[in-house]
């Protein structure tokens, strides 16, 4: 499906907003914090792809409608029976990094505006993107591991370029939330701004981007991206296998499990 600046798509997860040059796509699950299940996760995936087709938009801005931005991984998600076979069971998971690999395609600028929580799934959006503001109550972390998980969809490198290794286990292996400040000074975001001005200061940082011409702007982005991002593949592309093996395991149940009874886990390495 392809996003020309003249059509106007609907999609059930999603909002899409043009505004010029720039264009809004709002997470909107807001009643379920933004939690990351496969129908907003393929309008994700399919959104981003469109934007190879439009001519018009020269900088995308990511948004969560609501108060957080993204609880991640929709941890409430019907429970559905896994395909039967292995062969299709890989394809599923590997959804999650079909839609960041999406994002870091787009063409154009990318900028993540940060409200509330950016967790898990939820921070590997913003990773993804070119830039990342933050509101002064925004706060990040990878809460994977506390569930008995890896950390896939590709984004663990996304993360390590951003922080630097040391940070990267510390975020990754702790599964705490750090702060915007902590994230400003890590350089994990660019901005930090008081909430109410979240908006207005993506779309100035957008505006300053789509001035800017599309043409030497874009090769410059793909440059970059291909130079930093180069072993990307050869080190993650087992990280969806990885994933199918922690979610077998009796600390994943036991995370999950904990989470919701809000009490600490007591993992067995099993
Ligand atoms: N998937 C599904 N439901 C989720 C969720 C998720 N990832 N995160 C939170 N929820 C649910 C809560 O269970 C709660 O449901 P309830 O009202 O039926 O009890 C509701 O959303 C509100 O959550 P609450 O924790 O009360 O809101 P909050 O604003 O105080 O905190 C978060 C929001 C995102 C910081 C917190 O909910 C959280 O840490 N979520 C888990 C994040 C996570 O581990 N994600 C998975 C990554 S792999």
């Amino acid at each position: 499906m392809s996003l020309n600046h003249q059509q106007v798509i609907s999609y059930e997860n999603i909002e899409v907003e043009r505004r010029g040059h720039v264009t809004l796509v709002k997470l909107n699950r807001p009643a379920a914090l933004n939690a990351l299940n496969t129908g907003l996760m393929r309008d994700v995936e399919q959104v981003s792809r469109g934007f190879m087709d439009d001519e018009q938009t020269r900088v995308v801005v990511f948004v969560g409608n609501g108060k957080h931005f993204s609880a991640g991984a929709d941890l409430k998600a019907p429970s559905v029976e896994p395909p039967p076979t292995m062969v299709m069971r890989r394809r599923q998971h590997g959804l999650g990094a079909r839609m960041i690999r999406a994002i870091i395609e787009i063409p154009q600028v990318t900028i993540a505006a940060i409200q509330g929580a950016a967790l898990g799934g939820g921070v590997c959006i913003p990773t993804a993107c070119d830039f990342r503001i933050g509101a002064e109550d925004c706060f990040c972390g990878y809460p994977e591991v506390n569930l008995g998980i890896n950390l896939a969809w590709h984004a663990l490198p996304l993360c390590v370029r951003l922080v630097g290794p040391a940070r990267a286990k510390r975020m990754i292996m702790l599964g705490e939330r750090e702060d915007a400040q902590t994230l400003l000074d890590w350089g994990f975001l660019d901005q930090v701004v008081p909430a109410e001005q979240l908006l207005s200061a993506a779309l100035t940082m957008a505006e300053k981007y789509a001035g800017q011409p599309p043409v030497a702007v874009q090769m410059i982005k793909q440059s970059i991206n291909a130079v930093s991002a180069s072993m990307d593949d050869a080190v993650m592309h087992m990280d969806a296998d990885q994933n199918i093996l922690t979610t077998l395991t009796d600390d994943r149940a036991e995370g999950i499990a904990a989470f919701f009874a809000r009490r600490p886990a007591t993992f067995k390495g099993n």
